[in-house]
């Protein structure tokens, strides 16, 4: 540990030294914490990083990205729509494969804190009132089950699938024990790996570091883009080599219907040889809020709307559809390889972003500040900024009706909330459901992952029934 004259002396050089005002009246126990905060925290590294985010943030807000887009060519965009059904099926299969040669993992990112949901524990936790009440964990790892069944039926060979769980500061501790509390559900231990990524202290709109407690600086996850240096300095990356894991589905926590490790998926990106891939859904409208996958200046890229005006986004081909319509949902294939020599190579070099936020903060006076409005900034990286770095990138569209529906807000805001997630879940389901041969009358009729995968092995179960009232159609009924 550090001593605080050292710690002193480098703040002031920075110009945050202001982060001690309170440290005469802290007692010894407050400042042998506040110490070892302080020792982990590099300020002139931390210095630099503000000081690259604000001037890309600035940079950006000055030029928009319209002249340099162009959309994905089609060589690298398939749309699982206009896919034959034997081609989906070969794809389908190439990814079973691979899950039971256990060359498969997940890696889920679930370090962001919701506050847009306004929950103060982690959103894999949330449960959106199913017929099961399965919290989103539940459900994710109950698919994963189903798959390690499905490669086996496949194969004979049951691969098993490792669960990479990347938490941070604010989600690590409550995910750990509701994980353990529930047993994995059903996922052997050993296949569940938690990690944690970083931190980054926070500041204010003049790069000064707040502090949440006067013992204590303000600090929030580096952003989804914390995987790559997270993967590495946790040891991820050698424990996917030493399981011989070769190829990555990684995704966010918040869309109830991820197809996790989706064999089809995975299928696509082997058989083109792809190092990174993205799933993307159309935009439902040129003002939807995602970002869409294409090239800026020849490399690929997700483009946020702010970025583009709105010519740009509306622009429409001869067909009379959007030009700009790959929408990133947030649903990612790397190889591991990749992976490596993103660590190795391209990590420091990531593009920071800038997000201003309502960040509690300490004043002069020692009082805890709440703000109305945003105050502060956070500085991320983001999963996807490493799209320019792939040799072989590929996007594969999906229905969003079966693939995408975010649980974002609180269902005060009636669109991506727990409301809309359990509806489409639900409406998913019943379609399923009809396609097997059964009726359904009732709007909660839901299905088991462990039961079904994304639709199959439903027909001895429901085929000529009539569903009038709610049910959870699981395995153990058969
Ligand atoms: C994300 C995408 C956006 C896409 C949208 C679709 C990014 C940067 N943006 O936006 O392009 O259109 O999903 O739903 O990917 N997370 C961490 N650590 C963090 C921050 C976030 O693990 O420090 C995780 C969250 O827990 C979540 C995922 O990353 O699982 C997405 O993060 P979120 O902040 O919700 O991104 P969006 O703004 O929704």
């Amino acid at each position: 540990m550090q001593s605080i004259d050292e710690i002193r002396r480098r703040l002031k050089n920075q110009n945050q030294e202001h982060i001690l005002r309170f440290w005469d009246e802290l007692d010894d126990d407050k400042r042998d914490k506040f110490l070892r905060q302080l020792s982990t925290i590099h300020i002139e590294k931390v210095n630099d990083l503000f000081e690259r985010a604000d001037s890309s943030f600035k940079q950006l807000e000055k030029t928009y990205l319209d002249e340099k887009m162009k959309p994905i060519p089609p060589s690298q965009f398939q749309s699982e729509e206009s896919c034959s059904p034997k081609t989906l099926e070969t794809y389908r299969n190439l990814g079973l494969e691979e899950i039971s040669n256990g060359h498969v993992g997940v890696l889920l990112m679930a370090g962001g804190q919701g506050t847009r949901l306004g929950v103060s524990y982690p959103k894999g936790m949330y449960s959106v009132q199913l017929p099961s009440g399965k919290t989103l964990f539940q459900i994710q790892a109950e698919r994963i089950r189903r798959l390690q069944t499905l490669a086996k039926e496949r194969t004979g060979e049951s691969g098993r699938i490792p669960w990479y769980i990347m938490t941070s500061g604010p989600t690590d501790k409550a995910t750990l024990k509701f994980l353990a509390a529930n047993k994995y559900f059903g996922l052997d231990p050993d296949d569940v790996v938690i990690f944690k990524q970083g931190l980054l202290p926070c500041f204010d709109f003049d790069g000064k570091i707040l502090l949440d407690e006067k013992d204590s600086v303000a600090l929030a996850p580096d952003g989804n883009g914390g995987i790559y240096r997270a993967l590495s300095q946790n040891g991820i990356l050698d424990d996917m080599e030493k399981r011989g894991v070769k190829y990555i589905h990684v995704h966010s926590v918040d869309n109830i219907l991820v197809k996790v490790a989706d064999p089809v998926f995975i299928g696509y990106c082997k058989s083109k040889e792809a190092d990174c891939g993205a799933k993307v859904v159309k935009k439902n409208s040129p003002t939807e809020a995602v970002g869409v996958v294409c090239l800026v200046d020849g490399r690929f890229q997700v483009v946020e709307y702010s970025e583009i005006t709105e010519n740009t986004a509306k622009l429409t081909d001869n067909k009379g559809d959007l030009v700009f319509s790959a929408g990133n949902i947030c649903n990612h294939f790397f190889t591991v390889d990749f992976l490596k020599e993103i660590a190795k190579n391209h990590e420091e070099k990531l593009k920071l972003h800038v997000a201003k936020k309502k960040i509690p903060y300490i004043n002069d006076d020692g009082d805890l500040i709440k703000p109305q409005k945003p105050q502060g900034i956070k500085i991320e990286k983001f999963v996807f900024d490493v799209f320019e770095f792939t040799k072989k990138f590929v996007t594969w569209e999906v229905p969003r009706k079966s693939e995408f529906s975010a649980m974002k807000n609180a269902d005060s805001e009636k669109k991506d909330c727990p409301a809309t997630a359990r509806s489409d879940l639900l409406a998913l389901h019943k379609s399923y459901i009809e396609k097997a041969g059964g009726v359904v009358k009732c709007d909660q009729v839901e299905i088991s992952p462990l039961l079904s995968y994304d639709g199959e092995n439903l027909e001895k179960r429901v085929k000529g029934k009539v569903f009038n009232s709610e049910t959870v159609l699981d395995p153990e009924e058969a």
